[in-house]
């Protein structure tokens, strides 16, 4: 079972359990380290970064070469996908992602034009940071692609910026269910032959980020988190047999399961509300990935020690990838991170 390069993540995901599992943070390349800051400065705007293959390997090679992780991300965004399409995303400083939003008769037009061959070229960059990633990676360093899900990307289409509880989008969901879903079959469409595209260029896994899985009710997550996942999932799998799958239905509590079971995803990655119990019966069926609370590493101390003893001890009976509930956020402190990373080496 084991692959040859001794990627410990890949081990993982076909069901290996480690004494200790191996880890990586998501986000780990961003604001919290000074080197990457740098870098952001002087390329002017995130997109620029995300854009531009020297610097987007650059940064995220920048988390492996100070804490040696066990898997690099490939730096970029989810939002890069409606970028490809015509929707054209900016970042503004301090506030975050803005697009222009997205009306159902504009809906219409973008399926309509839609040229897969057009949007894989203006992603083109992405894809040279992929096959540039692999050759600076240690050969035993697991290359992860991502994308985001169509639903969590569609909100920011719909909304044009980030909101607390994605009203917008589900408003729009109820009022214009045609339209919408429409959208979300072109985003899976797109999202699979850009997730295809990565694997082919030399990543080993991917992971599809579900950030906003959490606001919906039952029958509107299995419509529009489980059937555009499932869509994406098969449609790789119809292309490479064997690609490597995470999930990441952030916030989906009980509906973690149902999802692991639909989709088919081989591993999932918990936020940090799943209990050890439900956890360790996700575990069951497969990989684990997460799940410790981001403020932990920004506390330290205690926190952060006992946060990561209790996923160790969580976890430790499984295949499981040591990570976080979410995304490292900019204010942890570098000392926290070093800390977090010993105490899970041991
Ligand atoms: O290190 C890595 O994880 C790789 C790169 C990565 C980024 N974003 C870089 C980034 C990944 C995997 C993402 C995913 C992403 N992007 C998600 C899903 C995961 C999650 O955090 O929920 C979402 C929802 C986005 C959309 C997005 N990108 C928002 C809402 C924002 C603004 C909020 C924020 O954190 O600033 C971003 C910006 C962003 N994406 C930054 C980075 C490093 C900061 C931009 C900067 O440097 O100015």
């Amino acid at each position: 079972m084991d692959n040859p390069n001794g990627r410990k993540v890949m081990d993982v995901l076909e069901g290996k359990k480690f004494e200790r599992p191996p880890i990586w943070l998501m986000r780990q390349a961003g604001r919290y380290l000074p080197e990457y800051r740098e870098v952001r400065k002087q390329a002017g705007s995130f997109l620029q970064v995300c854009y531009n293959p020297e610097l987007a390997i650059e940064v995220s090679m920048q988390p492996i070469r100070r804490f040696g992780f066990d898997a690099s991300i490939l730096f970029s965004d989810i939002l890069v996908i409606p970028d490809a399409l015509g929707r054209e995303v900016r970042f503004v400083e301090g506030e975050g992602p803005r697009l222009e939003p997205i009306t159902a008769d504009e809906i219409g037009s973008l399926v309509k034009a839609y040229d897969a061959e057009k949007a894989l070229k203006h992603l083109k960059p992405v894809l040279a940071t992929v096959e540039g990633l692999r050759g600076e990676l240690p050969n035993e360093t697991t290359l992860l692609g991502f994308c985001g899900a169509p639903w969590t990307v569609a909100t920011y289409m719909i909304a044009g910026r980030g909101t607390p509880d994605q009203a917008p989008a589900r408003l729009f969901s109820y009022s214009n269910p045609k339209a919408f879903g429409q959208l979300l079959d072109l985003l899976s469409d797109v999202s699979a032959d850009y997730l295809i595209a990565q694997l082919k260029k030399g990543a080993d896994a991917v992971q599809i980020f579900d950030s906003w899985s959490g606001v919906l009710g039952e029958v509107d997550f299995e419509r529009w988190c489980v059937a555009p996942v499932k869509r994406i999932v098969d449609r790789v799998r119809a292309e490479i047999p064997n690609a490597k799958i995470i999930g990441f239905p952030k916030g989906a509590a009980g509906l973690y399961e149902d999802y692991r079971q639909k989709t088919g995803v081989d591993a999932l990655s918990l936020d940090w509300t799943i209990t050890s119990k439900f956890g360790r019966l996700l575990q069951s069926s497969g990989a684990v990935q997460g799940n410790l609370d981001p403020m932990r590493v920004v506390a330290g101390g205690d926190a952060l020690i006992e946060g990561v003893d209790d996923v160790l001890e969580a976890f430790g009976g499984g295949p499981h990838i040591f990570n976080l509930g979410h995304g490292i956020t900019p204010q942890a402190p570098l000392e926290n991170v070093e800390l977090l990373v010993k105490r899970v080496r041991g």
